[in-house]
């Protein structure tokens, strides 16, 4: 996922060149993992670029960075503001936006006494992170579990989660599979490395629960507010590792993966090994709405 990005990054209230970010190597996001982020879509509408769920993402942001005590001094506003300036100072039609939020100081020790904090604000221009798998996925469940907030907080959105993600996804792959679904702590399915997980058996919903340790995403929330306006039952629930074998349909939600279907699970096939019909339907409503075609949700998009 090497992109190449150019124009300007915001970095603590002023914009710097896309070649001018730079650390020194012992900086102790970079060390030990502290690191904060977010991901973003804005996506091209008739009426120029939206950013989807601006207000939830810096939210969560926010959030994140007060579990972990960074000490920056922007505001929510503020960071708000500087993401559709991004934007507006790229010229971009649309992007994937990265907010990142790192402890600045340099040094040996992992103690964030007395430690600065920077916060910056990139964009690069992004597809769907599985870009030609839109016919579904081939997942394997992983052998590593998704960690819980017993010991790192799974609720962060945090840089020092993603090695469970990294492991995970990487087993997967090594194994001749597209991605990894992970099991929370008790055997009970969690999510991708990257997105959470939504079955459908019998015609509901499925998608499991704030107690298997996932990271609440906003993509996830959205899809249960658009099946409920659909009329679709959503029920959140825990989901036994079999019941992935014997669903109707699944697929993963997240900002880089959007909507995308899975096909099989331990070389099982899903459903008709083929995306099924709730599966296209939530992801035609999600789009339209995402590309301000659609009247509802449009509360959703901030114009920039
Ligand atoms: C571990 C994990 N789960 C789920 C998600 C999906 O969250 P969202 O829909 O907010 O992008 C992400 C992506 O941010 C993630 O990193």
């Amino acid at each position: 996922m090497a992109n190449k990005g150019n124009g300007y990054i915001w970095l603590d209230g002023r914009f710097i060149r896309w070649e001018d970010a730079k650390v020194h190597l012992l900086t102790h996001s970079l060390q030990y993992g502290s690191g904060i982020f977010e991901g973003i879509r804005c996506y091209s509408t008739a009426r120029g670029p939206a950013i989807f769920r601006l207000h939830e993402h810096i939210t969560r942001f926010m959030e994140s960075m007060k579990i972990y005590c960074v000490p920056v001094k922007a505001t929510q506003r503020q960071i708000e503001q500087a993401t559709i300036q991004i934007i507006r100072k790229n010229k971009m039609p649309d992007a994937y936006i990265r907010p990142f939020a790192f402890y600045n100081g340099v040094g040996i020790g992992f103690s964030t006494a007395g430690l600065g904090a920077s916060v910056s604000i990139m964009a690069v221009r992004f597809g769907n992170l599985f870009q030609g798998h839109q016919n579904g996925l081939r997942c394997k469940t992983s052998t590593w579990h998704r960690i819980n907030s017993g010991i790192l907080p799974a609720g962060a959105k945090a840089s020092g989660n993603y090695p469970n993600s990294i492991l995970a996804s990487k087993e997967a792959k090594d194994a001749g599979y597209d991605e990894a679904i992970l099991m929370s702590d008790s055997g009970m399915v969690a999510e991708g490395p990257g997105e959470n997980i939504f079955i459908v058996k019998d015609d509901v919903l499925v998608t499991p629960p704030r107690s298997a340790n996932i990271l609440m995403g906003i993509t996830r929330d959205s899809i249960i507010r658009i099946a409920q306006s659909s009329g679709v039952r959503v029920e959140e629930r825990d989901i036994r590792k079999e019941e992935l074998y014997t669903s109707d349909e699944v697929f993963f939600s997240g900002t880089a993966a959007e909507i995308t279907p899975i096909t099989s699970v331990d070389s099982r096939s899903v459903g008709g090994a083929k995306p099924g019909p709730i599966t296209l339907s939530l992801a035609a409503k999600y789009s339209s709405i995402a590309h301000g075609e659609s009247k509802e949700f449009g509360g959703w998009l901030t114009y920039v």
